[in-house]
Order: C-alpha cells, then structure tokens, then sequence
C-alpha cells in the first residue's frame, strides 16, 4: 500500500472582532526554520486585510497566507474562501513585485468567485451591519443556495482563447440575467460588460499565475504527495480570517460575517483528510479591543476617550481604511472563545499602544454579571522597556496575571510593537519547542 504523507495542522485564530494582529504572529510561526511546509487560509475573503513591511515596502495580504513571506513551499488558499479574482490579482501582482514566487500560491478549484454582481449586492444589502462591502455574504449565501460560481468552473476553458471570449460572453449575459431576475434591481443594468471583463481577464491571469488545486489535493492521490515526495510528514499553519466573535454562528449574529472563523471548521475549509491530526490552536487577542462595523460592543468607550488609544494603535481597517471602534478587554468574552476555540497558547498583541502618553489607566472587564460590566484598573505601562521575559513587571504583571487566572491559559507571547519581531515570550522559552521564537 501507498505511504501517506502525515498531515499534522496548527491554527491561529482571532478571538475577539477581527484585527487582532494575527497576520503577523502567523508570519512569525511560518518564519521558524523548516517547522512548517505549507500556510494556508480556510475561510473568509478580501474582507480580511495584514500589512506587513518587507525590505522598507508595504504590503498588505488580503486572501494570501502570511506564509508566503517565509517563502514556504505551498501557500493554499483552502476551498471555505472565497475569492474576488480582480482583488487577488493585484494581491499577486505586488506579491511577484517582491519577488516571491507566486506559483507557490495554490488556489483550491472549489473556491467560490465574488463578481461584480456580489459587490454591488453587498453594498446595497448589507449597509446596516457594516460590512466591508467586498461581496462576501452574498457569495457564501449563494454557494448556499448552489447556485455561486467556482473557479473549477473556468479553468476548462483556460487554454483555448476563442472558446474563452465566446464563454466570458455567455457568461455576462446569464449572470447578469440571473441577478436582474432574482434581485429586480435597475442598478445593474449600470454594470458595463467591461467591469465583468476584467473580472473575467483577471481570473485567466490567475490561472496563469498561480496554481490551481484541484479538490482532492491533500488526499492520498493529491498533488500533496507529489510535491512533498521527500516527506514522510507536513505540518500545515492554518491561519482564520475574521475571529470567533464574528463567527457566522457562534458570534454576535448578525453582527457577524459569513464564514465560520473556528479552528474546528480548518480541516474542513482546507479540505484535509480525516485523520489529518490538529496540533496546537494558538490564540490572538489585543490588550484592548476594537470592533469595526456595527453590533453590540459591551466594553466600548462611547465618550471619545479611545481616540488616542486608537490614533496610537492605528486603528484603521486595512481593508476599508474604516476608524475602528475602542473599548476595553473583556474577560468573559474571551474566555467564551478561548473555549470555544479550543485554545493552547495565547498571544497578547499592542501592549505597546497601552502607555501613559496614551492613557492614565487600562481597564480590563473581568465580569458581566447581571449585564452590568465590572472592571479592574490598572496604571498605564512603558513597554519599550520590556525586551524579555524578567522585565516583565509592575502594573504589566498584574494584568497579565489577571489574564491568566481568567482564563487558566498562559499568554506565552506579547507583542510591544509593530515589527513582526518585536515579541517578548513571557516565560523562560524550554528547549526544543517548535512553536516559540
Ligand atoms: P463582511 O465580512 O464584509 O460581510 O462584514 C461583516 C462584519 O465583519 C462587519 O462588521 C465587518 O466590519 C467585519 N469584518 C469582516 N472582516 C473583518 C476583518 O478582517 N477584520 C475586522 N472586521 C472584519
């Protein structure tokens, strides 16, 4: 019999609103010496948004894995995704700019396509909830409904240019007749065949330009067992989108988005086999918390005393350029999705943005008893002076502790700043564990 390849999957997850700096710990993790093969995304879309600085040049990753910047051997973008070709496109254009190899980048043949069609929907039907207008719930609600559109229904026609203009064709006017039929709405007749050109060109660009997945590629007759022939196992970073409490389900619904965010959905947004085994479930969240787009926010501080907090942080969606919403940490919230998620290991970013220029005193939600939210103060701290484990002290300590106690899980990892090395393990690091810095 055929030996199969071990798959063994990490995931980093988000556990409170989404931008809790997880790109840059899964671009850290991916970055460990040859610990992990592949990095792969299981759910979401352009919704998401990671910036990262390469060489002194800006980048931001929307649907690609950070592990493509550890120039990994396989980046997958998993058949939960959804995808806009004409976004990823230019995802892909800046990512070759940089000089990575953009082959490297496998897009799954049953990712569903957001068209000009899903945009337009969005923005018109979803204003209330604040989404990031990108089409990501009307893709997922047709897919639903079986009647989206996948990228394996394109790539048959990919190597024929005359069976691919008549197609893009066909395909402009059954869509735009679908949408008009379903939806009654005039505004797309505003919709000029060269917008869904575009789209349509980018998708060919695509498949010209990475690599497409068929659905069977970590299976024993995927083309997993080809690429890694030299293996007898792979470790698979699986990185969320979004986080628990935008999780379709179990968030703040319908304050929520339209994918699951859990690390239970991974195998299945990846498309793993069976038995492929889950190894740790690392978990990120931010000192405070900040929400962007609508829905309930119990720790928010509605008065404007957040707007330096967020000057400080940054606070600012990458996708939307939208100002997010401040508030302080909430311990029940988080410990509500380290449950859920399952989480092994915590990662504690933008303590840096916590400091006494910024605020006379942090807060931290340790109750919710009754619906009325109790805290707990703390002084204002000056991180810059905390380059290991041992200067960890004071007020920093205290909360950090707090923390800990709540939830009963170590925050192994604190990051003071926004290089993707500036993190502080906050314990001793023991000797040959794969996952630490
Ligand atoms: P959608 O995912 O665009 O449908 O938006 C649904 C909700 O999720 C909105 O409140 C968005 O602001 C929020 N959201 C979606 N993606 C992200 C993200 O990557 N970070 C933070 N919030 C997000």
């Amino acid at each position: 019999m055929k030996s199969l390849i071990k798959i063994i999957y990490d995931v980093v997850v988000g556990l409170q609103f989404g931008d809790e700096g997880k790109g840059k710990i899964a671009q850290k993790l991916a970055l460990i010496p040859g610990f992990y093969q592949v990095s792969a995304r299981f759910n979401g879309g352009p919704n998401a948004g990671h910036t990262v600085i390469h060489e002194g040049k800006k980048l931001v990753l929307h649907v690609v894995p950070a592990g493509i910047l550890a120039k990994l051997r396989v980046n997958f973008i998993g058949p939960g995704c959804v995808i806009d070709p004409v976004l990823l496109k230019k995802e892909v254009e800046e990512i070759q700019a940089l000089g990575f190899d953009s082959k490297t980048i496998y897009l799954s043949e049953l990712v569903h396509l957001i068209t000009p069609y899903e945009r337009v929907i969005d923005k018109k039907m979803n204003g209330a909830l604040g989404t990031t207008g990108k089409g990501i719930g009307p893709t997922y609600a047709h897919k639903a409904n079986r009647s989206g559109l996948r990228v394996s229904g394109f790539t048959k026609y990919i190597n024929s240019p005359k069976v691919r203009e008549s197609v893009k064709w066909d395909l402009y006017l059954e869509e735009s007749r679908i949408y008009k039929d379903t939806y009654r709405e005039e505004s797309f007749d505003g919709l000029l065949f060269e917008e869904f050109e575009e789209w349509f060109d980018a998708l060919v660009w695509l498949t010209e330009n990475i690599s497409v997945a068929k659905a069977n590629f970590f299976l024993s007759d995927g083309e997993v067992h080809e690429i890694f022939t030299d293996r007898s196992d792979i470790r698979i970073l699986a990185e969320g989108a979004q986080s628990v409490m935008l999780d379709n389900t179990y968030g703040t619904y319908p304050y929520v988005t339209s994918s699951n965010c859990l690390p239970s959905y991974a195998p299945v947004g990846l498309g793993l086999p069976g038995k492929a085994k889950k190894g740790r479930v690392i978990g990120v969240f931010k000192a405070y918390n900040t929400r962007v787009g609508s829905g309930p926010f119990d720790t928010e501080l509605l008065d404007g005393s957040g707007d330096l907090i967020c000057e400080a942080g940054k606070e600012f969606g990458s996708t939307t350029g939208r100002k997010r919403r401040i508030g302080w940490l909430d311990l029940p919230d988080l410990q509500y999705a380290c449950e859920l998620a399952g989480v092994d290991e915590l990662y504690m970013t933008k303590v840096d943005v916590l400091s006494p220029g910024v605020t006379g005193s942090v807060s931290v939600c340790f109750s919710k008893g009754g619906g009325v939210a109790t805290y707990k103060q703390f002084d204002a701290w000056d991180s810059s002076r905390i380059k290991r484990d041992t200067d960890i002290t004071g007020s920093f300590r205290s909360f950090l502790d707090l923390v800990e106690e709540h939830l009963g899980i170590l925050v192994g990892t604190v990051s003071n700043g926004p290089e993707v090395n500036d993190l502080v393990r906050t314990k001793p690091t023991p000797e040959g564990v794969g996952y630490v810095m």
